[in-house]
């Protein structure tokens, strides 16, 4: 091992580390934040159980019975800190515009002051001595297959082992990621403090955090900074905070997209392939329609998962657009999920799972909401609660916080498809989005052309879920289900994606097709219309039908849609009456709708494209002919 020594602080550097950069910055970090020691993820099994063992011994984890759950882990966190936190989530862009309306903006000065340097009245820097006592973890990480041509690679410090262990299943993590970085190789440097030194003979709590909470991106300089939670992606950088909001700026100046986006592949049973790329917002099902499994009248049919949350895509020499998933692992919601909303994800937890948050059995398993029609008898619930069905019924108490979680590998999802890891992606043919809306939009609608479906993408609504701390259930823009992770200027970005297609078209490329979809439409009794789930793939197959140019569809106000016979309803009880109630433009929703999507378009009228308005027009010029 390199010893470098920082003020009697050992950087214990592994001999297999060439890169000084790398080296000095740590070394830099260690010094600020004062942790008590360094260490060097490799990334190996070995070292994993270790951790976890640790975690286990701090109250952090437990193990869950071996028989029922090998090798899987609860932790259950503060209940301060259980979500994302977007009003505490910042770009420090150099100028306020390059943010723009939809992000937290501070100077980034200002906000060096307060994380580093600390402030001109004398307030030391948050980060100062933020690290006493505890460990600083090295996280090496690949956002994609190690090498591949659409991946990039980060490094997180961090002193939380939680991070390191949920790193290692969510990224390709450790010592073969510093081999790639070499001696000079470019990283996206992550510094993440849950903010709770300790002082010599404090004994550490379960869930160290802080109250005060900051996730930071300086784009310019591509750097993240996240200060007081340790949980999901406040706290594991490389998803949302790299994977998105950094990569976002990365792809505006290389070309390229960073999407919230699943994708699957669709075999059918001719053997040819399809992939979709699909963006929903945060608990909208995005693992689920990942995993689907078609219905019975879809034998010889396969969808098959290469992500559930987020694609990076790159234009590709022949013209069309290649996607990869930057993750390596699902960090999914758990309530919810049960083995008819999602077998292949069911199947997927029965080893070497983490869980976040989920509700403990007697027997050392775990439950969560609708994971089972009966709840068990008796739990412990996320917050260490006793929980009984009767308790729940007079207090309202949940099991599992609605935002639990499982962090789970990809290898351990039946569904996989063969080409997850393939380092040249997956080329795209058609794109879909979708919120979560109980009226207004329809079931499922094609985009005329590329500008029509960036429209849809741009002014798409849904209805806010626990994944991000605030009220739940209210209609908000979520452009591009990309509003919380958006890394610049939303505006300049409806722009990015028009250039894109605008010079796909160009060098004579058949773009992909665009679709907008909702799944959660409501009829009068307040339930959902659409069943949903594997029955999704009866949309799926209207849309290659289209792609092949054998499907028919109808023009209407906003882009083109099935009509009830255009899809096989094959082993399906829908009547045309409810295939109605899912699909119907309402006009007088619809102009209430259009309503919001120009308020939209006032709130980001800097740099506003100017074909989203014209679009708009065209839009309330059919409405208003109808
Ligand atoms: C997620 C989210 O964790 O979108 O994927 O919140
Ligand atoms: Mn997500």
């Amino acid at each position: 091992m390199n010893q470098p020594v920082m003020e009697g602080l050992r950087l214990n550097v592994p001999a297999y580390v060439k890169h000084q950069r790398l080296i000095a910055w740590v070394a830099e970090i260690a010094a600020l934040t004062e942790a008590h020691e360094v260490y060097w993820c490799d990334g190996s099994q070995a070292e994993y159980d270790r951790l976890c063992e640790q975690l286990v011994a701090a109250g952090t984890f437990k193990r869950l019975n071996p028989v029922k759950r090998p090798n899987s882990f609860l932790a259950c966190s503060d209940p301060s800190d259980v979500a994302r936190v977007e009003d505490r989530t910042y770009i420090c862009s150099a100028k306020k515009e390059d943010a723009g309306p939809t992000n937290n903006w501070m100077d980034p000065a200002e906000m060096r002051a307060l994380l580093q340097t600390g402030q001109k009245d004398g307030t030391p820097a948050l980060f100062k001595g933020s690290m006493k006592g505890r460990t600083l973890y090295v996280v090496p990480f690949s956002m994609g297959p190690i090498g591949s041509p659409i991946a990039h690679i980060g490094v997180e410090l961090s002193d939380s082992p939680y991070v390191a262990v949920n790193m290692r299943i969510m990224t390709r993590m450790g010592r073969a990621v510093l081999d790639v970085l070499g001696a000079d190789g470019t990283f996206v440097p992550c510094v993440h403090t849950v903010g709770a030194p300790l002082e010599a003979g404090q004994a550490d709590v379960k869930w160290p955090c802080n109250k005060t909470k900051y996730i930071v991106h300086y784009p310019e300089t591509r750097e993240i900074w996240s200060y007081g939670s340790g949980y999901g992606g406040n706290a594991l950088l490389g998803k949302k905070c790299f994977a998105l909001r950094i990569a976002s700026t990365m792809g505006r100046d290389q070309g390229w997209l960073a999407e919230h986006m699943l994708i699957l592949g669709v075999t059918s049973p001719e053997g040819k392939k399809y992939h979709f790329a699909a963006a929903f917002p945060s608990a909208c099902g995005k693992t689920n329609f990942s995993m689907l499994i078609p219905p019975k009248a879809f034998d010889g049919w396969k969808v098959t998962t290469i992500g559930d949350d987020i694609a990076w895509i790159k234009p590709h020499a022949d013209g069309r657009l290649y996607a990869i998933n930057p993750e390596a692992g699902y960090f999914g919601v758990a309530p919810g999920t049960n083995t008819l909303t999602n077998y292949n994800c069911m199947a997927s937890l029965h080893s070497n799972v983490i869980f976040t948050n989920v509700a403990l059995t007697d027997d050392g398993d775990v439950w969560w909401e609708s994971m089972s029609d009966t709840p068990p008898a008796h739990l412990i619930d996320w917050q260490g609660n006793d929980w009984t069905p009767e308790i729940a019924k007079q207090t309202g108490a949940k099991a599992a916080h609605p935002n639990a979680r499982f962090t789970v590998s990809a290898v351990n999802n039946p569904a996989l498809d063969a080409d997850w890891d393939n380092p040249a992606g997956v080329p795209i043919d058609a794109f879909i989005f979708g919120g979560r809306r109980s009226t207004t939009v329809p079931l499922v609608t094609e985009a005329r052309d590329w500008v029509e479906g960036v429209y849809m993408a741009a002014t798409m609504g849904s209805e806010t879920t626990a994944a991000a701390a605030g009220q739940q259930g209210v209609v908000r823009r979520d452009p591009f289900a990309m509003l919380p992770f958006m890394g610049y200027n939303m505006a300049d970005y409806f722009q990015h994606w028009l250039d894109l297609g605008k010079k796909l078209a160009d060098s004579g490329a058949t773009l992909p097709k665009i679709y907008c979809v909702n799944w959660f439409r409501k009829g009068a009794d307040g339930k959902f219309v659409w069943p949903g789930y594997g029955e999704n793939m009866r949309v799926l197959k209207w849309m290659l039908d289209r792609i092949e140019n054998k499907g028919h569809g109808e023009e209407h106000v906003f882009g083109v849609t099935p009509s009830y016979a255009d899809i096989n309803w094959s082993g399906l009880d829908f009547s045309q009456e409810q295939f109605n109630t899912a699909t119907a433009i309402d006009k007088a929703a619809w102009t209430t709708e259009l309503g919001l999507h120009k308020e939209l378009f006032q709130q980001l009228a800097y740099h506003l494209p100017a074909e989203l308005p014209a679009t708009m027009s065209k839009i309330e010029q059919r409405l208003a002919a109808e």
